[in-house]
């Protein structure tokens, strides 16, 4: 869907003189050259691809880029070089024309600050990219209250923004994003002037509208917990260049340098980390029409106190505990059936660890990991939980996509 290569931005200097700059600087630094030149070299090299309904987040200190580069996805900012596609269309090559309708009809922007009208309503303010886009008065009034009713504002179509709160303004400015159909929307620090809790559950809000939209999101933050929460993958940023990108997991247990380091210390892994990040392979399963003396070899073989019994799509019929097999093997059972209990705590892929991490150990089996049929994909023992939590690095590489 977006596609970037080698954007670079030099402020300062016209192209012409800052392409020899950029040419000439060969190995050595080329922010050196640019600013010997009188320059500044504020994106440099900068690589990325994303793809439809994707949450891309670009991630740095202050100062790093990170929306330049947001700005050279819709030309408010012109590339020095490099290229930089949409829908396979090259936007650097677009004419003023081309250009004015990819920004009006394609890409939908979001800034920190949402210029809310002050004389206008809420509702006329969430209408406004309608507007732009040439969309009729009714149906942009129609389309901008079923936006402020998403974003719980449904009843305050008629207020006007001094009447609002902070938080419930960054919603207008969500409603006014989500009520066009860009199918692109740039997001530079929407939320970083809301305190704590605020901005939680604008992130949720964010989140939510995203999962019923699917639309392509570039998200802007210098707050890599915000990051873990809303990106699918992640770009750190710095001085202009691209130190990582990955998804949350890979970062945190595999930071490339000192300053992704820095970041990570920051997070809270059990907040960001799903449970399908830390799984590991159940180290014993049984069918259900399995022989109990068979089942119970091979708990003692594994020194485990109980065991998932899977159907034959390999979903999770219940547990059968080592005392309840046993018995089964002296009554003369034929299988497991009668062995089956309700005694484990199963959670989704996504599932935060903070979310189910009182539970482990509260069970003879390790908190299970299931797909959307409840199919076992992995479990989540006691000390996983710990290790993920307590280690500054991890180096294991997450099993999965997310
Ligand atoms: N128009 C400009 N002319 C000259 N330098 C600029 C211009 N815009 C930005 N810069 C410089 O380029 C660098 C990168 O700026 P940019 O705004 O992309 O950073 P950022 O990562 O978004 O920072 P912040 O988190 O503070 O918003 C900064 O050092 C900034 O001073
Ligand atoms: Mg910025």
């Amino acid at each position: 869907m977006i596609e970037a290569r080698d954007l670079t931005k030099v402020y300062g200097l016209p192209e012409r003189r800052a392409l020899p700059v950029l040419r000439e600087a060969g190995t050595g630094s080329r922010r050196v050259a640019v600013e010997e030149a009188g320059g500044f070299l504020a994106a440099d090299g900068v690589t990325f691809g994303l793809g439809r309904g994707e949450f891309f987040v670009i991630m740095g200190l202050s100062g790093s880029g990170k929306s330049t580069v947001l700005r050279m996805i819709n030309r408010l900012v012109e590339p020095t070089s490099g290229s930089l596609h949409i829908d396979g269309t090259d936007v650097v090559g677009m004419k003023p024309d081309e250009l004015r309708t990819l920004r009006n009809r394609t890409i939908s922007m979001v800034f920190q600050h949402f210029a809310l009208f002050p004389h206008r309503t809420i509702r006329q303010n969430a209408a406004y990219g309608l507007h732009v886009r040439g969309v009729a008065a009714k149906e942009r009034l129609e389309r901008a209250d079923s936006a402020l009713q998403r974003v719980g504002l449904g009843k305050r179509g008629d207020a006007y923004p001094h009447e609002l709160s902070g938080g419930m303004k960054q919603r207008v400015g969500l409603a006014r994003a989500f009520a066009t159909d860009a199918p692109i929307l740039l997001m530079d620090e929407p939320f970083s002037a809301l305190d704590p809790l605020i901005r939680r559950d604008m992130q949720d809000l964010l989140l939510q509208l995203q999962n019923d939209d699917q639309r392509t999101i570039v998200f802007v933050t210098h707050d890599l917990n915000e990051a873990m929460r809303l990106g699918d993958h992640i770009m750190m940023m710095k001085d202009g260049s691209v130190v990582q990108t990955g998804t949350g997991p890979e970062i945190i247990s595999s930071p490339a340098d000192d300053y992704v380091r820095d970041f990570v210390t920051d997070v809270d892994r059990s907040r960001v980390l799903p449970a399908e990040s830390i799984m590991r392979a159940p180290l014993l399963t049984a069918r259900r029409d399995e022989s109990p003396a068979a089942v119970l070899a091979r708990l003692e073989g594994g020194e485990a106190n109980g065991v998932y019994v899977l159907d034959a799509g390999d979903r999770i019929l219940g547990v059968a505990r080592d005392g309840a097999v046993a018995k089964a093997v002296h009554d003369g059972r034929p299988d497991l059936t009668e062995c089956i209990v309700d005694e484990y705590h199963s959670v989704p892929r996504h599932t935060p660890i903070v979310e189910f991490c009182h539970l482990a150990g509260r069970h003879t089996v390790p908190v299970a990991v299931v797909d959307g049929d409840g199919r076992l994909l992995g479990v989540v023992p006691r000390a996983a939980i710990l290790s993920a939590l307590a280690s500054p690095a991890v180096n294991q590489a997450p099993s999965r996509e997310r």
